[in-house]
């Protein structure tokens, strides 16, 4: 197929499908227009912003989102994992009820943060002491201070196209603060990266590692390569830190429990505040312990909203009372099964679809060639997510644009099956788009 062809049928498609959602979505339209009058593109957080223009959602109620022109969708985005429970879990709801009849912004301990902070430390393998915080940027931001307050060292060891909030995105980005101190390494490569901490190891304070990529497409990292980026980081004395923002939901205890490696830090955030503003950073004693405002070497640092009374009361009726480890273990089981159905259904018909991911978190590519990293996920390609995106809103089914999907616990089997059928239907409405863009070869 010419590109020129190829262009042009992906483009008619495109033309298409948007027209079918700008009609059916006129106030979601006009609501777009004004604003862009007193937001920069009419946006205040770049993942909830897609072409024509995002919908705009009225309410949410368990596992569904309804918008402003009346349409209901079953959410399969889930604020990409913060909304684990659904959009309204009684328990969790009851609770930050009860702490707001007692009062808000208390601006001292609270009936609920040692018992949380309790339930981290409990779960999370590697984690002794927990510090709060307000969401999962400032975790990585404090965690990776500390690292570097604690050794003496400057520098941080990220991996190229990992993602740890605003400030640490692409070293390119006019946002990120830290880019002089971020050493670009190739992840998942095990030889690529033991030859950057060997050059740096002097000045490395941490390597932070997302143990699957989560913004990057979803990308497990290898056990071997954690186990190497462990033993190199121990050898050096490096502190190692996972950034578990996304991954702390994929068994009881994160993907540190899962796979037995445990770093020396824990960045956590997203769901863990029961839907409410949440982050926190944890880890060994011998490190935490340098927060510790009894000693005169503390290092100082506050947060207004550190414990704040509502995200407490709500992280701990979730997780002590709605994610118990078996309804973990089941949310994530019917994610990896979620997987296997969407790239049966693209095998089934030749097509080259690629989910990829873990449990109950994934992403949809279209390409067969293996994407162990960033780099590997055809750019072009990802213009039939674009497309899949718009067809499934269309269908009532919600995911995020970059085809990434988190399930909720408010998510029944009949839902899954729906979303399984409508990916069906996006597949045969559009076999010939798909195969004219990623052609021949499938790659
Ligand atoms: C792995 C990872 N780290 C950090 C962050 C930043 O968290 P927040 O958006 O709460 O600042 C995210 C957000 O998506 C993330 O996926």
């Amino acid at each position: 197929m010419s590109t020129i062809q190829t262009a042009s049928s992906f483009a008619r498609a495109m033309q298409d499908v948007e027209a079918r959602y700008s009609a059916a979505n006129p106030k979601s339209g006009a609501r777009y227009r004004e604003a862009c009058e007193v937001m920069p593109g009419g946006n205040t957080r770049i993942a909830i912003y897609y072409s024509p223009f995002p919908l705009t959602i009225a309410r949410g109620e368990g596992a569904y989102l309804w918008d402003i022109d009346g349409h209901r969708y079953t959410d399969f985005m889930n604020d990409m994992s913060a909304g684990l429970f659904g959009h309204s879990n009684p328990v969790i709801a009851a609770a930050v009820r009860t702490a707001v009849d007692d009062g808000l912004t208390l601006g001292a301990p609270n009936q609920y943060d040692v018992e949380l902070a309790g339930v981290l430390a409990e779960r999370f393998p590697s984690i002794e002491l927990v510090r709060f915080c307000n969401s999962g940027t400032e975790a990585n931001l404090f965690a990776l201070a500390l690292a570097r307050a604690v050794t003496g060292r400057q520098k941080v060891l990220g991996f190229r196209g990992g993602y740890h909030g605003g400030v640490f995105a692409d070293p390119g980005s006019a946002f990120a603060l830290n880019a002089p101190l971020l050493v670009g390494a190739p992840y998942n490569d095990i030889e690529g990266t033991l030859e950057v901490i060997e050059r740096e190891a002097h000045d490395l304070a941490a390597i932070v590692v997302e143990p699957m990529m989560g913004s990057a497409g979803c990308i497990p990292a290898k056990p071997e390569f954690l186990q190497a980026l462990r033993d190199a980081s121990r050898k050096h004395d490096i502190i190692l830190v996972f950034d578990e923002v996304m991954t702390s939901r994929l068994s009881p205890g994160g993907l540190q429990a899962a796979l037995g490696i445990v770093p020396d830090m824990t960045t956590m955030g997203k769901y863990i505040g029961g839907g409410l503003t949440f982050g926190a950073f944890g880890g060994r004693h011998d490190l935490m312990e340098r927060l510790d405002p009894r000693r005169s070497d503390m290092l100082s640092l506050g947060g207004t909203f550190n414990n704040s009374v509502t995200t407490m009361a709500a992280g701990l009726a979730a997780m002590t009372q709605v994610l118990t480890p078996e309804a973990n273990r089941t949310l994530n089981r019917r994610g990896d099964d979620l997987r296997r159905r969407m790239n049966a259904a693209g095998a089934q018909r030749g097509l080259p679809v690629q989910v990829t991911g873990v449990g109950s978190l994934m992403n949809v590519h279209f390409q067969h060639s293996p994407i162990e990293a960033p780099s590997d996920v055809v750019p072009g390609n990802k213009r039939i997510v674009d497309l899949l995106h718009l067809e499934l809103l269309l269908e009532g089914q919600y995911i995020a644009r970059r085809g990434y999907i988190s399930l909720s616990l408010a998510l029944t089997s009949a839902d899954v099956d729906g979303f399984v059928a409508a990916f069906e239907r996006f597949l045969d409405r559009h076999s010939a788009v798909i195969q004219d863009v990623v052609g021949p070869d499938g790659a």
